[in-house]
């Protein structure tokens, strides 16, 4: 059963979906359920934000068309669009036939091609924009990446509310809606959430946390679990607490070969981008260094991305030698990457990537990032042709800063 209306706070209502099922998500079973937590938010004008999970999508618009007359909504603030929070937006698009769909302009782009919402009306919104509901306003900050590209939380201004989506939530099929009745410290399950969920965007929590850091936050309402009302800061103080932690230092090694100097920049940038997550990096041109100071960098290193360009056919210069030697090494618990530039076919970063699989390094493939992260947008082997002017410089500093995550994480779990 859809649970009834809510109040929260003045005009604020919840109405969602307490699922105490094992939950398969991710991989995992969420055993203590969890709960898709949507909100309305009444003013001159009204609004909805979040839905809740694919399956309930229908049971969903039903409870809230005894509550509300759904062609008055006149917008749908969807936060992130993972179905668990986005489910419910086609059966509720078609009804609240008036309301637009208010979100990130990378949210459009998956909305509309989740659900086939190709005609109808979007109000994009950026970091910082607001939203005027007659006697409410609604502010957004967009907060990539948590956990995924497209994110924002949503603020209520006059009310001091947080809607934050999957940020600050709990996994667990709460019976009471606020965490200050749960009858225990829900602590554990808060920090639990937290460290499967958030952590692994630990850089990007720290982004978020500086964006609501001057709003006066009285109740933050996110969409699994309790609404957080007692004391707030609290929370985000953990929040706050648990991404600042530094792991230990962490090493890469970037070794390439080039001629006319792109493998080259693109081994620049992935320097340049783990430098800026605090990674120590050692770089070598292949052909200039000598074998023990390539050899002594990559067993010091957590991290080894080799790179070449492509001559007829294959890798360039001394890179079949040197990752040859590296074969013969005890290199286990190190991770591996290839890179290069090319022109039309790159055989030689295929042949760089077999050579490294030949070590026992672990290999960075692009089918193992899907499955492991969900993340797509990182590729591997990195293969780049030529140097692409208007996109090189993004990829490049994106799949060294997902490099470092994984990095950062790895080690922490060792701890
Ligand atoms: C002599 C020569 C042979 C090449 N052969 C290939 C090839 O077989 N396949 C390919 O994809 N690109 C080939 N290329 C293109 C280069 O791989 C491409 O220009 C690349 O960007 C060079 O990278 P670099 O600047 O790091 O040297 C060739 C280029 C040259 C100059
Ligand atoms: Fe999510
Ligand atoms: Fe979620």
């Amino acid at each position: 059963m859809i649970q009834d209306k809510i109040q929260i706070t003045d005009g604020v209502f919840l109405v969602g979906k307490n699922d105490d099922r094992d939950v398969p998500f991710h991989r995992l079973m969420l055993t203590k359920g969890t709960t898709y937590n949507s909100y309305l938010v009444q003013a001159d004008r009204l609004a909805v934000i979040d839905t809740v999970d694919i399956s309930f999508g229908r049971e969903y618009v039903q409870a809230l068309g005894e509550h509300i007359v759904l062609e008055s909504i006149d917008y749908i603030v969807i936060n992130h669009v993972e179905p668990d929070h986005s489910g419910g937006l086609p059966a509720l698009a078609a009804k609240a036939k008036n309301a637009r769909i208010v979100c990130t302009e990378y949210a459009r782009y998956e909305l509309q091609r989740m659900y086939n919402l190709y005609t109808r009306e979007f109000l994009i919104v950026k970091d910082g924009d607001s939203l005027d509901l007659g006697g409410k306003t609604l502010r957004f900050f967009e907060t990539p990446w948590l956990h995924t590209e497209e994110t924002m939380v949503t603020y209520l201004e006059e009310n001091r509310v947080l809607f934050p989506c999957d940020i600050f939530s709990t996994h667990l099929a709460n019976k009471t809606t606020f965490e200050d009745s749960a009858g225990y410290d829900i602590t554990e399950d808060f920090q639990v959430y937290y460290q499967l969920i958030m952590h692994p965007h630990r850089r990007h929590v720290r982004d978020m946390l500086a964006k609501i850091a001057d709003l006066d936050i009285q109740i933050i309402a996110p969409s699994h679990g309790f609404v957080l009302r007692e004391d707030p800061r609290r929370f985000i103080d953990m929040y706050e607490k648990a991404s600042r932690e530094t792991p230990e230092p962490q090493k890469a090694a970037i070794l390439y070969a080039s001629m006319t100097g792109n493998t080259r920049k693109i081994a620049r940038g992935l320097a340049d981008g783990l430098e800026k997550d605090g990674i120590q990096v050692d770089i070598f041109d292949m052909n200039k260094a000598d074998d023990e100071s390539i050899i002594a960098a990559v067993q010091e290193s957590n991290l080894v991305l080799v790179g070449t360009a492509t001559k007829y056919a294959d890798a360039i210069g001394r890179t079949e030698e040197v990752v040859g030697k590296l074969a013969n090494l005890d290199l286990s618990g190190i991770t591996a990457g290839a890179f290069g530039s090319y022109g039309w076919s790159g055989e030689g970063i295929e042949h760089l990537h077999d050579f490294l699989a030949a070590t026992n390094m672990t290999l960075l493939e692009s089918s193992t990032i899907i499955k492991t992260t969900g993340v797509t947008d990182v590729q591997f082997p990195l293969r780049m042709r030529f140097l692409p002017e208007d996109e090189a410089d993004r990829i490049i500093d994106r799949t060294a800063n997902f490099l470092a995550g994984i990095l950062l994480d790895r080690k922490e779990d060792a701890a």
